[in-house]
């Protein structure tokens, strides 16, 4: 489906019946890597997954695609999608950043969080510095320069080794966003604010899923977040790396499906495939 909103027109997926869940992807992907949640969670919630502006479908605009202004796009989503009541708000990596500004600026709209494969830190300055050799790369050599600079470090040795459907499908997925999206989301990630402290005095249930593999961010990343949200829980998933939910869906799935339970009270119902 498609949503025009302010600046740009936003691909999106809305499907299933239940308690809202915004599904907000990672860097350099899509909507589409949710396909197992999507598929998994129909009969649990009302799954709302965007293509981020600059990525899958959704046009590309001009950045600096700050993690507030991605977080503004999810909430007119939302609101053009008639969902005003509080959502369980799901973000992969850069997702993650996203899922947290949003909580940041609408916390009346989020009844729970799930940080998986995220951080809540700054960029270092050598972050930073990364950044704006990955901005030169994507301008100069173009986006499959990006895409096969990060795939191996994505995903798990065995996955990398063994599954080469998810490693394709990945591959597939990164090269879906515009050299343009890609400089924007890097600019933004550049200067995103330390979460911590606002973290401490967030009081919303909040699930941490992170691959115990992930190279790009380090499980200690997770751990640091637990320490710093009050109550959360925290699950590392064995033989994942940063795509985890991907990668090991199985578990991911059943994770969200009882945070969602004991955040929203919805019903467990029979798994329907369609
Ligand atoms: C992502 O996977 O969304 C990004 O790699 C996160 C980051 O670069 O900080």
């Amino acid at each position: 489906m498609k949503m025009p909103l302010a600046d740009f027109t936003m691909a999106y997926e809305d499907t299933g019946r239940g308690p809202p869940l915004l599904l907000i992807h990672g860097f350099p992907l899509g909507r589409r890597l949710w396909r197992p949640q999507l598929e998994n969670l129909l009969g649990v919630a009302r799954v709302i997954a965007p293509d981020l502006r600059g990525h899958g479908d959704s046009e590309a605009v001009p950045g600096p695609y700050t993690m507030e202004l991605l977080a503004d796009d999810c909430h007119a989503l939302l609101r053009e999608c008639g969902v005003d009541q509080p959502v369980v708000v799901c973000g992969l990596s850069m997702g993650g950043y996203v899922a947290m500004a949003f909580a940041r600026k609408y916390p009346e709209q989020v009844a729970g969080l799930v940080l998986a494969a995220t951080r809540a830190s700054a960029d270092t300055t050598e972050g930073r510095a990364g950044r704006d050799r990955s901005i030169a790369v994507a301008r100069e050599k173009g986006v499959e320069a990006i895409v096969d600079g990060m795939l191996p470090k994505l995903l798990a040795p065995d996955t990398l080794a063994q599954r080469k459907g998810v490693v394709d499908y990945a591959r597939k997925m990164m090269l879906m966003t515009s050299a343009e999206g890609m400089v924007g989301a890097l600019e933004g990630m550049k200067t995103r604010p330390d979460m911590t402290e606002w973290l401490r005095n967030f009081g919303k249930p909040t699930l941490i899923l992170h691959g115990a593999e992930d190279e790009i961010i380090p499980p200690r990343d997770a751990e640091a977040l637990r320490e710093v949200i009050p109550g959360a829980a925290l699950q590392l998933i064995p033989n994942a790396g940063h795509l985890l939910n991907l990668e090991q869906p199985a578990i991911f799935n059943a994770a969200l499906r009882q945070f969602l339970r004991s955040v929203t009270g919805a019903d467990e119902q029979p798994q329907q495939l369609h």
